[in-house]
């Protein structure tokens, strides 16, 4: 674990506008920045940092929170990934403290996989150029099918001898214990006994972008139909095959300058394209795109175009991961090889030039293809034509229609005519999908999108239900004490006393009812004790990232206003800052009356049911001892509304 000293020093020097910056273009708004959302489609930006306050918001998407949930988020980091990349930015030097031990197991356990695989490339790798055996097997075998040298050293390539046990038995020698290279799938048992997994095989290892090896694909070299044809690495601590685009780490600037990436189905073809200078080229390995590859690619372009071998099954799976792909707004585009040619085989036949001609004059669009698909296999079957318009409506549902109306507009109009279907129709079935999913959500409304923290299930509670209304609206107090509380809380209450020992003394643990609220503030307390003053900044840092966006969502965001207002009429505008003393004494107040109108509220309800005369009696003098203490709160703070 990061020991709290390094996080303090991460939490000093940290700027938001820097992190989140380098990942988003931001421009400078009044005191907020500006920019385009990275967690949803968008054309007008609605994604506003604060650099004061420490935290983000998407006014578009409704996602918040700050530097560490922006990294965990968005690069997919864990909360201690996120923390060493920002020490590694900020060259802080990063001190550890005892971990669980669980934890530290599986770090080291991924560390030595990792220092494992590197071991095996380096040791296949020289199999294969420097062996006789690899260069009589494998080497002559892949230059046959034309890999220079120059690239495979580049992607690393190797083979594995013929012998049962070679490489194994290095590996053990170098001391890699034998669960390890289990785990690895360097190693298989046979017998009890430790054999070589990837025998006679060409072995591509498989880079993370930042060039560590996570595993390997390993093909036969001589097809036979008792041995697959490829293995690959088994899922372990660092091979997660639906996080992995074959590829990325050689590819991605190239990607970011053309605006495009190419995505092909095998390791060959990646290597092929890259040996002709066509760079931007990725392999998904055959199966349908994961949400996590199509953010991967999102992060240099736009552009997706699939170029895969026109008779492959591989491009029906690859239809599947399409709506995905519509809904985090990537542009898709098809292009099948003809002859049974796939983009390996075909670029070394008709040469660099030719193959990005064909690719630029038979790209297809997606959609249009997919229909055609559809068409194609439908015939004269009316029931499966019907099914292929309402599949079609449906993918074109997807199309965030306030950001992309054209593009929509162009679909609707372009599939109406190869459906020949009147347009009008089609544009009718597509919006009733919106709407069916527009439904759908608000079914599922989520009370923390609206700021607010979670109470239960709320797909047990439709939006419209009073009694959940109620309850935010009687949380709305709960919520901006402890607001107060994180924002002032340091500050000065009166001479010798902050506000954070006013606030605790007022606000009994049975006046905050709100489960998420109760923890923040037992957090507080817990500091407070250990002679922190905490702030939202402390929160931000918590090993608990869900505490951390409790509070986020506690904050709010400056007032653009009062920013322009200062400027435009050069007069100044109280902000909160300047009169929290009176922020602090109505949140309180507002919560003392919220609460003692429940109780009186409460004590009616009891009132309405049969008593004894001694309980009716008792009932009564509570009715009128509440409401003298409604009383005197009014007076004591002055005419405040009970909103
Ligand atoms: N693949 C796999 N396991 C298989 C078959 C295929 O993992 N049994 C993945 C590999 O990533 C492979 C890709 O799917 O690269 C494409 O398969 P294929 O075209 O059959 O293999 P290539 O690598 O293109 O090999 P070759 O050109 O020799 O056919
Ligand atoms: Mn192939």
């Amino acid at each position: 674990m990061i020991s709290p000293a390094t996080i303090q020093q991460i939490q000093h020097r940290i700027d938001i506008i820097d992190v989140v910056g380098s990942f988003v273009k931001l421009k400078k708004r009044g005191t907020n920045y500006l920019g385009l959302c990275p967690f949803h489609n968008e054309k007008t930006p609605s994604f506003t940092v604060s650099p004061n306050k420490e935290i983000f918001k998407c006014f578009g998407c409704g996602k918040s929170g700050n530097t560490i949930s922006f990294l965990m988020e968005h690069e997919k980091y864990s909360y201690v990934e996120a923390l060493r990349w920002l020490a590694n930015r900020y060259n802080i030097e990063v001190e550890e403290t005892e971990v669980s031990a669980e934890v530290r197991e599986q770090q080291q356990l991924a560390d030595s996989l990792y220092i494992l695989n590197q071991f095996a490339q380096k040791y296949f790798s020289s199999t294969l150029f420097e062996s006789d055996e690899g260069q009589a097997v494998a080497l002559s075998y892949l230059e046959q099918r034309g890999f220079a040298s120059p690239i495979l050293e580049k992607f690393q390539v190797g083979y594995c001898r013929e012998e049962r046990n070679a490489f194994v038995t290095e590996a053990l020698g170098k001391q890699y214990n034998r669960d390890l290279l289990l785990k690895s799938g360097l190693a298989a048992l046979r017998n009890e006994e430790l054999v070589d997994n990837y025998r006679v095989r060409i072995i591509f290892p498989i880079h993370n972008t930042t060039v560590k090896v996570m595993g390997f694909g390993a093909p036969i070299i001589n097809k036979n139909d008792r041995a697959p044809k490829y293995i690959n690495t088994p899922e372990n601590e660092i091979y997660i095959k639906s996080r992995i685009l074959y590829g990325m780490y050689f590819a991605r600037q190239v990607i970011d300058k053309h605006d495009e990436c190419l995505l092909v189905e095998g390791y060959t073809d990646v290597i092929s394209l890259h040996q002709a200078g066509i760079e931007n080229v990725v392999a998904s390995g055959g199966t349908s795109l994961t949400t996590e590859q199509i953010r991967l690619v999102r992060k240099y372009t736009n552009n997706l175009t699939i170029v895969y071998d026109g008779d492959a099954a591989g491009v029906k799976a690859a239809l599947r991961g399409l709506d995905m792909a519509l809904e985090e707004g990537l542009h898709v585009k098809l292009v099948l090889i003809p002859d049974k040619e796939d983009p390996d085989s075909y670029v070394n036949k008709v040469g660099a030039d030719a193959f990005r001609a064909f690719v630029a004059e038979n790209k297809k669009d997606f959609i249009l293809f997919q229909l055609e698909v559809a068409l194609h296999d439908a015939g004269n079957d009316s029931q499966q034509k019907a099914a292929a318009v309402n599949q079609i409506a449906e993918t074109l549902s997807r199309i965030n229609k306030a950001e992309d109306f054209t593009r929509q507009q162009d679909y609707i109009r372009q599939c109406a005519a190869l459906l020949k279907i009147e347009e009008a129709g089609l544009n009718n079935l597509v919006n009733k999908f919106i709407r069916e999913r527009i439904g759908k959500m608000e079914a599922k409304w989520d009370p923390a999108a609206e700021g607010l923290p979670p109470t239960g299930d709320p797909e047990q509670v439709p939006a419209s239900d009073e009694g959940l209304q109620l309850l935010l609206k009687d949380e709305l107090q709960e919520r901006a004490a402890v607001r107060v509380l994180i924002e002032y809380g340091a500050m000065e209450w009166e001479e010798g006393k902050k506000v954070a020992s006013y606030l605790l003394d007022e606000l009994d643990d049975d006046m905050i009812s709100n489960p998420d609220l109760q923890r923040v503030l037992h957090v507080y307390r817990h500091w407070r004790q250990a002679g922190i003053d905490p702030g939202a900044r402390n929160f931000f840092y918590h090993e608990d990232q869900s505490l951390s966006a409790v509070v986020v969502s506690l904050l709010e965001f400056p007032y653009e206003l009062s920013a322009k207002w200062k400027d435009k009429f050069q007069m100044a505008v109280a902000t909160r800052e300047d009169v929290y003393r009176q922020d602090v004494r109505n949140t309180i107040a507002y919560l003392k009356l919220r609460k003692i109108k429940k109780m009186v509220e409460e004590n009616q309800a009891d009132l309405l049911r049969e008593h004894s005369p001694e309980e009716q009696t008792t009932l009564l003098q509570t009715h009128q001892a509440l409401k003298q203490m409604e009383r005197e709160l009014l007076k004591e703070y002055g005419t405040v509304i009970v909103r």
